[in-house]
């Protein structure tokens, strides 16, 4: 969500330059692509005079920018809908006006049922339109109705983007590909994101040295499918991610963190091996979803790899880079899973011990083949199963975090702390540590001793000691 709160403008201000001085609350659902798009999508507007603002009850516009991965990802967007609706009454009745946007991969999916739903809402768009905000404004102004800008247009929403301006803070997102042509049978990505597109590798090193030039410290590369990248080197060469993050390493000054994801087992390869052991700034915390354990589920998923491939890559992976640590995705309930197949999720989460993972039931999703595809599995059961997962998940994760007590962490310090006196950032793990630090250290890498562990964070005080990056303790 983009939260940064411009000082308010005078209403004469607002009235009588009312096209200098809009607002626009934009609020994030899902994953992190939608987090930087969200950001992109203010970029997009600051021509247009909008700012952000911290509230709907303050903007001229509210724009939904969607999840469609899960159904209750969906249903929040259309109960947030009915809350905006009577904020947009409200302020009709007061002789206002408040546009209201649904973006994302729901007005991708779901333009139509938006419009017959919430006939209120003004703008449809999906995640290779937004772009073209201005001109879905400029047709806003000009009546007409619903906006609805669902096509995948041929040009590529990149090059028609300003400079990004809009992320804030230390820790950073950079988005250098975007969709899927693995079609996983459970997954509407590959529908609503549409097909493989890798940005070129001069644009991706530009955005990355600008985002530094601007306080990024610690940069995310993201994709839906990221290891399957593939842009255009200068050179007219293909260079896969592996390289990608040699170059950011080497090319960009002053990036100290670099992350990626979300990355596909079935695209890990020698060169991202490779990278794991020889980039220091690439964090020791890898996220390589996998999704079930069961050889036969994993084939109805089309996933294109055995549970033993993921083991094989895993270990490759740590030989690698020792100080490496997992996290995942799983899908339990999946239609056909029997208690066979969950267990044997459970014997790879043993196996493999994961430092932290997120899991789902099953959450059929039109228009995918699972969806009428083999036996559902009962809500019941699944539910059962989510919950013994996730106690082991739980354990391995609060496992995972005491093994630093008494251990010196780097920690990216991005944010106040919970109480006064206190900051917050991110270890290597990206697990949230709090310290007693002053206000000037933020933005900053400090070293930290642990001395608290739970399942969800840590906590420490400044020491004196190197903590390097890249280890998992000093
Ligand atoms: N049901 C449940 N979980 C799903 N995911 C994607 N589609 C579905 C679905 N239909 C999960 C997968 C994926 C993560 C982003 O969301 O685990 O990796
Ligand atoms: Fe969805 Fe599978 Fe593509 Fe990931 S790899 S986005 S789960 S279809």
């Amino acid at each position: 969500m983009l939260t940064s709160a411009p000082p308010s403008a005078s209403p004469i201000l607002e009235r009588s330059e009312s096209r200098l001085s809009k607002k626009v609350f934009i609020k994030t659902y899902g994953c992190q692509m939608n987090v930087y798009d969200s950001a992109r999508m203010a970029d997009v507007l600051a021509p247009l005079g909008y700012t952000a603002c911290a509230t709907p009850a303050e903007a001229d516009m509210v724009i939904l920018n969607t999840c469609h991965i899960r159904e209750k990802a969906d249903d929040k967007v259309f109960s947030e809908l009915g809350r905006l609706h009577q904020l947009q009454i409200e302020k009709e009745r007061a002789g206002g006006r408040l546009v209201l946007g649904v973006a994302g991969c729901v007005a991708q999916a779901e333009g139509a049922e938006i419009a017959r739903r919430a006939p209120y809402v003004d703008m449809v768009f999906g995640p290779q339109s937004y772009h073209r905000l201005p001109e879905m404004v400029a047709r806003l102004a000009r009546g007409g109705g619903l906006v609805l800008e669902t096509e995948f247009p041929v040009e590529d929403k990149f090059d028609h983007l300003p400079q990004p301006s809009h992320q804030i803070g230390p820790s950073v997102f950079l988005t250098i590909q975007e969709g899927c042509d693995k079609f996983c049978t459970f997954c509407v990505v590959p529908y609503t994101r549409g097909a493989e597109f890798s940005r070129p590798v001069a644009d991706i090193v530009a955005e990355a040295r600008l985002l530094v030039s601007q306080g990024a410290r610690e940069i995310t590369v993201l994709g839906q499918n990221v290891n399957a990248y593939h842009g255009a080197g200068e050179n007219g060469a293909v260079v896969g991610l592996g390289e990608l993050i040699r170059r950011l390493a080497g090319e960009v000054g002053g990036i100290e963190r670099l992350r990626y994801m979300t990355s596909h087992p079935r695209d890990v390869d020698d060169s991202l091996i490779a990278a794991h052991r020889d980039v220091g700034i690439l964090m020791p915390l890898l996220h390589l979803p996998v999704q079930s354990g069961a050889d036969r589920i994993l084939a109805a998923m089309n996933r294109g790899h055995t549970a033993q491939d993921y083991r094989r890559i895993v270990d490759r992976l740590r030989d690698a880079c020792p100080p490496l640590a997992l996290s995942s995705d799983f899908i339990v309930g999946f239609p056909g899973e029997t208690g066979a197949d969950f267990e044997a999720t459970m014997t790879l989460i043993r196996e493999v011990g994961y430092a932290q993972a997120f899991s789902f039931k099953y959450s059929p999703r039109p228009g995918t083949p699972a969806a009428t595809q083999g036996v559902q599995v009962a809500e019941p059961v699944k539910a059962a199963r989510l919950a013994d997962l996730q106690v082991l998940l739980a354990e391995q994760q609060h496992a995972f975090n005491e093994s630093f007590l008494g251990k010196t962490l780097p920690v990216l310090l991005d944010r106040p702390g919970r109480q006064a006196g206190q900051l917050a950032g991110r270890s290597p793990y990206l697990q949230p540590v709090q310290v007693a630090a002053s206000a000037d250290l933020l933005g900053t890498i400090a070293s930290v001793a642990i001395n608290a562990a739970r399942t969800n964070s840590l906590a420490g005080r400044l020491s004196t000691l190197p903590a390097l990056a890249g280890v998992s303790a000093a």
